[in-house]
């Protein structure tokens, strides 16, 4: 059976956790060059161009280092979108992402989005947080115009 891994709010705040040793918290600008290199490590999945700003991402670290991050990039009012989303192999399957994906979602409530997007090969692991590929009457369409 899995073990209960349950973030824990810390310093009172919302956006400050610590789950056994992995804090969770936003990003500073100082964090780029490591959010940026995590991001390089995986671009089949990742979009490596017009990465979200800084103010945007909600980062993991262990030790001082920036094993996990994610973003949510605000559109408007009606919608946003949660990317960049990437976790140190060394650090999977104990989640870490479902904890910066809530995180997003929290943020997107707080500032009462609607809906949230997530184009991602990680399906179950958004399932698992909510997200569907149908919403009452709408479905989300996309039409590719180049492949690279
Ligand atoms: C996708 C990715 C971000 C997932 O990160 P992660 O931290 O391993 O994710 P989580 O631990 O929250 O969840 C992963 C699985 O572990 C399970 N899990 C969560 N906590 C667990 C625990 N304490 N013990 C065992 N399993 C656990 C989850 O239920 C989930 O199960 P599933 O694979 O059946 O859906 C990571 O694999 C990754 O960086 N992949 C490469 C980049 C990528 O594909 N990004 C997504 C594109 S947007």
């Amino acid at each position: 059976m899995r073990s209960a891994k349950l973030p824990v709010n810390i310093k009172g705040n919302p956006e400050f956790w610590n789950m056994q040793g992995i804090i969770f918290r936003q990003a500073r600008l100082a964090d780029m060059p490591a959010i940026k290199k995590l991001i390089r490590s995986h671009p089949q999945q990742l979009m490596q161009v017009m990465v979200p700003k800084a103010k945007d991402f909600f980062v993991a670290a262990s030790q001082g280092k920036i094993i996990g991050c994610c973003a949510l990039e605000v559109y408007s009012k009606r919608i946003a979108e949660i990317r960049s989303l990437v976790v140190d192999a060394n650090f999977r399957k104990q989640g870490i992402a479902t904890h910066l994906i809530n995180l997003c979602l929290e943020r997107a409530a707080k500032l009462k989005i609607r809906e949230v997007l997530s184009i991602t090969s990680a399906v179950k692991l958004f399932n698992k947080q909510g997200f569907s590929t149908f919403h009452r009457e709408k479905f989300a369409l996309l039409r590719v115009l180049r492949s690279k």
